[in-house]
């Protein structure tokens, strides 16, 4: 959790930058005021009416059936998802760069809206051939390319619902979200590149499906040359059956609640929830807040650049690569690789080069160009820049004002904008020519967004004191549930405070209704903005032979903002070891994937529990963050004091 400093309730807010305010959609906070009003007091009403900026094939007969907590929203409408991203620009748009593509090894590539649709109904028609119908589900694990789009709203055309699993996600995380989601197609691509490496996609992916039946077909990119195992009769090169396919495939009429996909997050059980989102409501909130929130112009002659730097392999790619901003006939810019690679001024090369207005990245980035320097940055014209975004962790005020200053020269502003893989699209943000800023806060919720900070109750809590963020009314974007256990989907966001979705998330307001997100409650780690939980990394371990229990926290991390630190207990006879610390965070890294190897692996001698022996993961927490072992360190900590301790207190409240 972030370590709140409460003097920062106390700052003054930053005015938004006279120039960008001028033009900005919503200019001033009263503005604001009136639009959130007016939707708090009318849902239906104002929903209703930003429905219109959907292309429908029927409109919709009713905006919301709320039967708390499953929601309908726009029954009776029909459109398609593909359509309303491609089509409807055609005849306006046709020429205009949908997505302008960058390889890690320099190479380039440019789509306009013409050229993106025809590659969209030649793969749908290539799904077609391979049996794809409406409602089925299709997994994606596929490398930063533009494929990736392509393949997403391809399944979108065809009513097809898409999984992405990111490409940094183990054979083991790859095969259980197949399973879960009953996939019978894959997409993915012989390898990918990072850092200049080959990521082998292809062979992770025959690994995971080893244990995957469901699995039919898998349709392989080729992107790197790189030889790969081939099944025949399975595998088919995406590229010939592209060539084979027509570039005319009808966009058939979808309901509103046709699903669109499935996103699969972390929790606090160990096993991932397939977060399903549906089209209408999903496509508006995407859309809506691109315009609110990133004052998006895609419509004159000094339209944005827009760039989102998130991989599409999480929600924030999702929303804000694929959907929101295509169905806005924004020009956008995906790049392949990673921030340092040549050199660590590459982000800022890709915005001179494309003038790149808007962008949208991570507090981590923004933290580790902090770290690297500003001699990066100062050699390059950013001056195209004229709005900034951080997405998916609290940004601390330093790291907030560093951005402000040294990438958007003051004249920027920043939208810190808080949502979740769940709401599907942002939900508290500033909108950047009305709202003024405080460094830290994601200050107010989005028109049509009813949020609180509350206790377990249901109690509203004074300004300053910790409560829980939760969101009172149902929301068009939102999740509809967890695929294949709407049981969970209910225990999970909607029983804890009965009648309130449950962000998981603490919270304070400050005297000006400000929110600050503090972090998660729950046993959600972020490392580096990416979502992972606790228990998932501790069977990691348990299934160690070595293991005997593992009990696994986060610590404050200068850049990432957390990181994973392991408590490791080991069966009788077991020396702990240098080597064997090694092998178990490599453990952890083929488990799971390498975004969850952990900073440090610590040997104790016992773990502290409850008296109904669950571990207390809180007291662990607290000796994670006085600071590691020396790395030579290989003796068991004796945590037996602090479990004593514990006990002698009565503590049972993990
Ligand atoms: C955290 C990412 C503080 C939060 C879009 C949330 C944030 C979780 C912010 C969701 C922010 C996201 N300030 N914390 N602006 N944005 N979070 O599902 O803990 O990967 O619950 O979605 O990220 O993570 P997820």
């Amino acid at each position: 959790m972030q370590e709140f400093d409460p003097h920062v309730l106390e700052e003054k807010p930053i005015a938004p930058p006279a120039e960008f305010q001028k033009r900005a959609r919503v200019q001033t906070l009263e503005e604001y005021k009136k639009i959130y009003d007016r939707a708090k007091d009318d849902p239906e009403g104002f929903w209703g009416e930003q429905a219109k900026m959907l292309d429908w094939f029927e409109r919709p007969q009713k905006v919301l059936e709320w039967d708390l907590p499953h929601a309908k929203w726009f029954s009776g409408g029909k459109l398609n998802v593909a359509h309303n991203c491609l089509d409807r620009h055609l005849a306006k748009n046709g020429k205009k760069v949908a997505l302008y593509w960058e390889a890690e090894d320099g190479k380039r590539l440019k789509f306009t809206y013409a050229e993106l649709h025809a590659r969209v109904c030649k793969f749908a028609n290539a799904l077609l051939t391979l049996g794809v119908k409406a409602g089925d589900c299709v997994a994606v694990y596929m490398p930063m390319i533009p494929e990736l789009p392509i393949a997403l709203l391809a399944c979108a055309r065809i009513g097809a619902i898409h999984s992405v699993v990111f490409g940094g996600f183990s054979a083991v995380s790859l095969a259980d979200r197949i399973g879960d989601a009953k996939a019978k197609w894959l997409i993915t691509a012989d390898g990918g590149y990072r850092r200049g490496h080959v990521v082998p996609l292809k062979d992770t992916a025959d690994k995971a499906i080893e244990s995957c039946p469901t699995i039919e077909k898998v349709v392989v990119v080729k992107r790197t040359g790189e030889k790969v195992a081939w099944k025949q009769g399975r595998d088919l090169w995406w590229h010939e059956l592209e060539e084979k396919a027509s570039a005319k495939c009808p966009a058939p009429a979808f309901d509103a609640e046709h699903p669109l996909y499935i996103l699969y997050t972390s929790g606090t059980t160990g096993k991932p929830k397939g977060v399903l989102h549906t089209s209408a409501g999903y496509l508006l909130g995407c859309m809506y807040t691109m315009q609110l929130v990133f004052d998006l112009r895609a419509d004159s002659r000094d339209d944005d650049v827009y760039w989102c730097t998130a991989d599409i392999g999480w929600v924030t790619g999702h929303s804000y690569l694929v959907y929101g901003p295509l169905a806005n006939a924004a020009t956008c810019v995906m790049y392949e690789g990673a921030p340092d690679f040549p050199k660590r001024d590459r982000f800022w090369e890709i915005i001179e080069r494309y003038k790149v207005s808007i962008l949208y990245s991570s507090a981590t980035a923004v933290r580790a160009f902090m770290a690297w320097g500003n001699d990066w940055i100062t050699k390059h014209d950013l001056s195209s820049l004229r709005l900034l975004g951080t997405v998916g962790e609290p940004i601390n005020p330093a790291a907030w004002k560093w951005y402000f200053e040294v990438i958007g020269g003051n004249r920027c502003p920043i939208v810190d904008t808080w949502w979740q893989t769940e709401t599907g699209a942002i939900m508290i943000s500033p909108l950047p020519g009305a709202t003024p800023t405080k460094p830290g806060s994601a200050t107010l919720p989005m028109p049509g967004v009813i949020s609180r900070v509350v206790t377990m109750k249901g109690e509203a809590v004074k300004p300053g004191e910790t409560g829980y963020l939760v969101i009172e009314k149902p929301w068009p974007s939102m999740l509809r549930t967890i695929y294949g256990d709407d049981e969970r989907f209910k225990r999970d966001y909607w029983t804890r405070i009965p009648g309130v979705y449950f962000t998981g998330d603490a919270a304070q307001l400050d005297a000006d209704g400000y929110t600050w997100v503090l972090g998660r409650v729950d046993d959600v780690i972020k490392v580096a903005g990416h979502r992972l939980s606790s228990m998932e990394i501790e069977s990691a371990l348990v299934s160690h032979p070595s293991v005997a229990e593992a009990a696994v926290v986060a610590r404050p991390d200068e850049i990432k903002g957390e990181a994973i630190v392991c408590f490791v207990t080991l069966r009788s006879g077991i020396e702990p070891t240098r080597e064997l610390r090694a092998a178990l965070g490599e453990h952890v890294a083929v488990t799971i994937g390498t975004i969850a190897r952990p900073s440090e692996v610590r040997f104790a001698d016992l773990l502290p529990k409850t008296r109904s022996g669950k571990i207390m993961r809180r007291l662990l927490r607290e000796v994670a963050e006085k600071g590691g072992v020396s790395g030579d360190t290989t003796t068991l900590e004796d945590l037996s004091v602090i479990a004593k301790l514990a006990a002698a207190k009565g503590t049972d409240e993990e």
